[in-house]
């Protein structure tokens, strides 16, 4: 289930999935996504996982999906790894815990809106950037963001975009508690740890029963979002963004009606 940029373990009936991709702040490419799908699907069905920790490495969660492969392999219909990845982390039955350390970005900050407990440390900074990059949100952060905060709130984090804090994150309640960076790991851990000794049937009941009456809109949501992101994606705005940003260089928009 391992793959180069995946590590996969599993420990005290935790399943722990590690974005190890560094070198490019954990971006995820359609391999990561697959081997991500993958393994909540298994942990679903291994009997010895209780639990599912989510994190990446110490000074980044992720830093979304990969742009080269945004630029070079837009994903396509309802099977692309992304889908397949948000199908996976929305409808696991098993509880999710996330440790957010550094940038959580696009993805990496709307997977959050999936999990059951998430933490962050000081430094980490969550940014929703779909509208700087010619795109829309996606993973159902369109339906659940303004469910969670309100329009308003909700509009400022998408249509200006800008990246916020630990403390703004919590102040939205997408996350349950900022951290010494140093401790979130740990932290994080240690509540999976106790999550996989609670009686397992009735935390996935639990888990069923708060997902549920959001679950068909969720996953309408996301597939809805996905017809609008997809062609975007090679849209003259998107193309424009994502070509500046492996260009290091700030995009111009000036020219688009
Ligand atoms: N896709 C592909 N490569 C990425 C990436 C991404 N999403 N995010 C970062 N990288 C690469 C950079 O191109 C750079 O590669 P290089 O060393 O070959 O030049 C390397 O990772 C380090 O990134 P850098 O930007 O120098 O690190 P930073 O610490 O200054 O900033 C981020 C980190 C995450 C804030 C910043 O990289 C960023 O904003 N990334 C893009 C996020 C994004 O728009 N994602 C899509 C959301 S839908």
């Amino acid at each position: 289930m391992s793959t180069q940029h995946i590590l996969c373990d599993v420990a005290d009936g935790v399943m722990t999935i590690r974005l190890n991709r560094p070198e490019k702040k954990n971006a995820l490419n359609q391999a990561m996504y697959t081997a991500m799908a993958d393994a909540l699907r298994n942990a679903d069905q291994d009997s010895t996982v209780r639990a599912i920790l989510l994190t990446g490495t110490d000074d980044c969660f992720c830093s979304g999906n990969d742009i080269q492969d945004f630029l070079e392999m837009p994903p396509a219909g309802e099977d692309a790894p992304v889908l397949r990845f948000m199908r996976a982390l929305a409808e696991a039955r098993k509880p999710v815990v996330a440790a957010v350390n550094g940038p959580a970005v696009g993805v990496g900050t709307t997977l959050l809106f999936h999990v059951d407990l998430a933490y962050a440390g000081e430094s980490a900074r969550f940014h929703m950037p779909f509208v700087n990059i010619g795109i829309c949100p996606e993973f159902a952060s369109s339906y659940l963001l303004p469910q969670m905060i309100g329009h308003a709130h909700a509009a400022e984090l998408v249509m200006l975009a800008e990246p916020f804090s630990a403390a703004r994150a919590l102040e939205c309640k997408l996350i349950n508690a900022v951290l010494p960076d140093a401790q979130v790991y740990a932290h994080a851990r240690a509540k999976a740890v106790k999550l996989a000794q609670q009686p397992p049937n009735a935390l996935r009941t639990t888990k069923m029963l708060l997902k549920r009456w959001n679950a068909p809109r969720v996953a309408e949501a996301i597939m809805f979002e996905a017809q609008h992101f997809m062609p975007m994606l090679g849209g003259p705005e998107a193309r424009e963004a994502l070509t500046a940003f492996m260009q290091k260089r700030k995009p111009d928009f000036s020219k688009f009606a």
